[in-house]
């Protein structure tokens, strides 16, 4: 039997970051360590409360660490309360009493202490702004030594943007962090637009296993991806009353690489002008007139061009139709 994977988990939930949170918890080869907050679909307080209260009422202690507030550099902006609700989750009518707290270290001090304390074991999977990420390389340089590998969802080859004609949403909310992610040097996968465009999820995918559970959970989540396949039938009639799983797809990558098609290539974020938040990448290998950034010794990541969407929305069905939900830890 393989080892399972050790993740930290790096999140702004977030609609499809609790689809992805879920299907972690679910899935048999992860162990989540720990989960590090970030502003993005909402405030970082916000991204807190429902990391704390979605594992809770799935009924798994997992350690929550709250990351940064606001980009690194760029000015921070208002959450889309119109994708996610205004909570993150749908705008929920109500909530379970939930009163466990984060813990007393920043997110990028979590990442930081618990990559010193297990070197070359641990996986960051990171669906969120790259702040924290960011913040952490600060704190040790020799991060992604430190490191298993970071899995990212994030950026774009060659679909475009979803909040500019160039730019995916994680990578433009902070550019500067994203180009300090892409050029770190770890072993890096990037799960972006290219593929997650490709994963289209039903509401009526979630009310089956809603229907099936009877549980807080995932009749909590259910309602989330409502409000936001209502979100996308506005802006993509043709999907129906449907949405884009983004993140859990990072989790998919992450136990079933072979889904996947993959091209290696150095990439750099644009943190300037109308391309601000452009994640380029040099598909050629190798530059015929090199320029200033784009220096052979730059890292390569690895980007996720394909998917076998079939394949892989049996596994998030399977997972997340699994037996994974326990008693809800309330009060
Ligand atoms: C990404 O942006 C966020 O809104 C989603 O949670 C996902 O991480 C998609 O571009
Ligand atoms: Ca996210």
């Amino acid at each position: 039997m393989s080892a399972k994977f050790k993740v930290i988990f790096d999140t702004d939930p977030g609609v499809d970051d609790a689809m992805a949170l879920y299907f972690a918890l679910a899935h048999p080869d992860i162990e989540v360590l720990g989960i590090t907050t970030i502003f993005g679909n909402v405030t970082v307080q916000q991204a807190t409360t429902n990391a704390l209260y979605l594992t809770r009422i799935a009924g798994y202690e997992i350690p929550v660490a709250e990351g940064a507030p606001v980009p690194l550099a760029k000015a921070p902006g208002a959450p889309p309360g119109f994708i996610h609700g205004d909570d993150g989750l749908g705008n929920l009518p109500s909530r379970s009493p939930v009163t466990a707290q984060a813990l007393s270290c920043s997110a990028a001090e979590y990442i930081v202490q618990m990559a010193r304390a297990h070197p070359g074991e641990i996986t960051l999977v990171a669906v969120a702004p790259m702040t924290n990420l960011g913040l952490a390389l600060k704190l040790e340089p020799k991060l992604p030594k430190l490191l298993k590998q970071v899995v990212l969802m994030g950026g774009t080859v060659t679909e475009p943007g979803n909040v500019s004609p160039v730019s995916e949403a994680n990578a433009w909310n902070d550019p500067d962090a994203a180009d300090l992610v892409f050029t770190a040097g770890w072993d890096l996968t990037m799960v972006g637009l290219d593929v997650t465009h490709r994963v289209v999820l039903p509401g009526s995918f979630f009310d089956a296993l809603a229907d099936k559970h009877q549980h807080l959970a995932m009749s909590t989540l259910q309602h989330a991806v409502h409000f936001y396949c209502n979100f996308y039938g506005a802006i993509r009639p043709e999907l129906g009353h449907a949405c884009f799983g983004h993140d859990v797809l990072a989790f998919v990558y992450l136990v079933a690489p072979e889904l996947f098609h993959t091209q290696e290539g150095r990439i750099r974020v644009a943190t300037t002008g109308a391309g601000n938040g452009q994640t380029m990448m040099d598909r050629h290998g190798s530059l015929f007139y090199p320029q200033p950034g784009w220096e052979p010794e730059k890292p390569l990541t690895r980007a996720c061009m394909q998917v076998d969407v079939k394949l892989c929305i049996e596994l998030i069905e399977r997972t997340l139709g699994g037996n994974w939900l326990k008693t809800p830890l309330l009060n």
